[in-house]
């Protein structure tokens, strides 16, 4: 017999069904609550709430378990590829040879711009923040692909949108670091993989040929696996629900590169060298910064430290540590930041604090000691997030539009002022 959820309100009782996810999850289905009881649910932070039913990523916070599609991260960080990984999130499975290989050559084939954009690179400062100008030229390629407006677009032609969303982002990317430099844009090779394509436009030059080195484009590869998908995210729902007034993909990505950017969500992985080049300057005393960090008066937080769902450890925060010690040893760095930033988890990981609150170091906490070994300048860590958490958006507004999910729009509880008269300005 199905299982049922009990709800008492005053003498009555209501009967509402219980689901079960395929790892055994289950959610009391309150969609009928308003119509049967006249009461609303309040859940601030959706901390308790299951927004959809979803096939793509699964996430065991108490376990520390990440899965795509029923593959766990540690085999595909170790085994696949980033564009690969982008074909299972996106379609379901892992690719054959062929659907791999023409999936990339599609792909290759929609990695220009229209010339005209390059009139928006010109027009922002060049200091500007590049997760400002990532949002807006997203959104600015729905202006040039006006089919992508449709909302009943065929499967073909969604599909040509997904397509050129990959092509183009990686692109816009590169060539908002190189205005950041003041150097001029490198074309896309279709020669190239998606990902080494990306750093021959980051780090190639119009003079010279460069050796792109097979590590850094493998630890490119396992940073953007490891950040293709998170199920829902704060910018993952905020694409879907952008999506679920049927915005075009653009508009959609657009948003959730806007809410990444924020520093408890992706712009942590800025926060956290930032912090800890500040605690290199002040003579790298850590305790003083965990006392800091537990301090209630003081407003600083241990970034990269902590996650909503991850209550043990965050299983991609294991990996990156390990691939940035031997990227590190592999490129012959020695990077201070890294013997403090392991010297921190170490003390905050016996710390009552944090074991009581269950805080763990999360995906951000080395990332950006890998981002700045690869060449990377802080200020583009965050848009790296977003060019590996990109397949992960399109999977899941693909999936929104696939269920015919009804537009995103919660309730709320008013507790404003009730009945005012107007008064006249000149009586105020
Ligand atoms: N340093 C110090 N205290 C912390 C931290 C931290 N990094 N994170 C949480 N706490 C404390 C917090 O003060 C609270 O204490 P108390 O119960 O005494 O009031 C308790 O732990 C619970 O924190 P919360 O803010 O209610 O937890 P949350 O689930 O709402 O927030 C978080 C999760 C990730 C926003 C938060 O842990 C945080 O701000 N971490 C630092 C920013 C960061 O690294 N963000 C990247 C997240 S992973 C990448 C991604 O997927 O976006």
């Amino acid at each position: 017999m199905s299982e049922t959820a009990q709800l008492k309100i005053g003498d009555k009782t209501y009967d509402f069904p219980v689901i079960e996810g395929t790892e055994g999850e289950k959610a009391i289905d309150i969609s009928k609550l308003r119509d049967q009881t006249g009461y609303v649910t309040l859940d601030i932070g959706y901390k308790n709430t299951g927004a959809t039913q979803s096939a793509i990523t699964f996430l065991d916070g108490e376990l520390g378990v990440l899965k795509y599609r029923g593959y766990p991260i540690e085999q595909l960080a170790s085994k696949s590829s980033f564009i690969e990984v982008a074909y299972l999130l996106i379609y379901g499975e892992l690719p054959t040879e062929k659907q791999l290989a023409d999936f990339q050559l599609h792909i290759s084939r929609h990695t220009l711009v229209h010339e005209d954009m390059k009139k928006f690179f010109d027009g922002f400062p060049s200091k500007s923040h590049p997760m400002g100008q990532l949002s807006s030229l997203v959104c600015s390629l729905s202006a040039f692909y006006p089919e992508s407006l449709k909302s009943n677009q065929s499967e073909a032609e969604l599909d040509l949108s997904i397509i050129k969303m990959l092509g183009k982002m990686a692109t816009i990317v590169s060539w908002i670091y190189k205005k950041s430099l003041g150097h001029p844009f490198i074309y896309p090779r279709n020669k190239y993989d998606y990902v080494t394509n990306f750093l021959h436009m980051t780090f190639g030059q119009r003079t010279e040929e460069i050796e792109i080195d097979p590590v850094i484009v493998s630890a490119m590869n396992t940073l953007l696996i490891l950040h293709a998908d998170h199920e829902q995210n704060c910018s993952t729902s905020t694409v879907r629900i952008v999506g679920s007034s049927e915005s075009n993909i653009y508009a959609s990505v657009s948003a959730g590169i806007s809410a990444l950017w924020g520093p408890l969500h992706g712009g942590a992985n800025q926060a956290v060298i930032e912090m800890l080049e500040k605690i290199k300057e002040d003579g790298g005393d850590t305790d003083k910064w965990i006392k800091k960090a537990k301090d209630k008066n003081d407003t600083f937080r241990l970034m990269g430290f902590g996650h909503r769902v991850y209550k043990n450890f965050d299983p991609r925060a294991k990996i990156i540590k390990k691939a940035c010690d031997d990227i590190l040893e592999k490129l012959g760095i020695d990077d201070e930041v890294l013997e403090i930033a392991k010297k921190l988890e170490e003390v905050a990981l016996k710390d009552n604090y944090f074991i009581e609150r269950k805080l763990y170091p999360n995906v951000d906490f080395y990332s950006g000691i890998i981002y700045r070994a690869l060449g990377f300048p802080t200020d583009m860590f965050t848009v790296l997030f977003a060019l590996g958490r990109l397949p992960g958006w399109i999977a899941q507004w693909k999936e929104m539009k696939e269920h015919k999910e009804p537009i995103g729009r919660p309730r709320q509880i008013y507790v404003g002022k009730v009945n005012r008269e107007y008064v006249d300005i000149k009586s105020r």
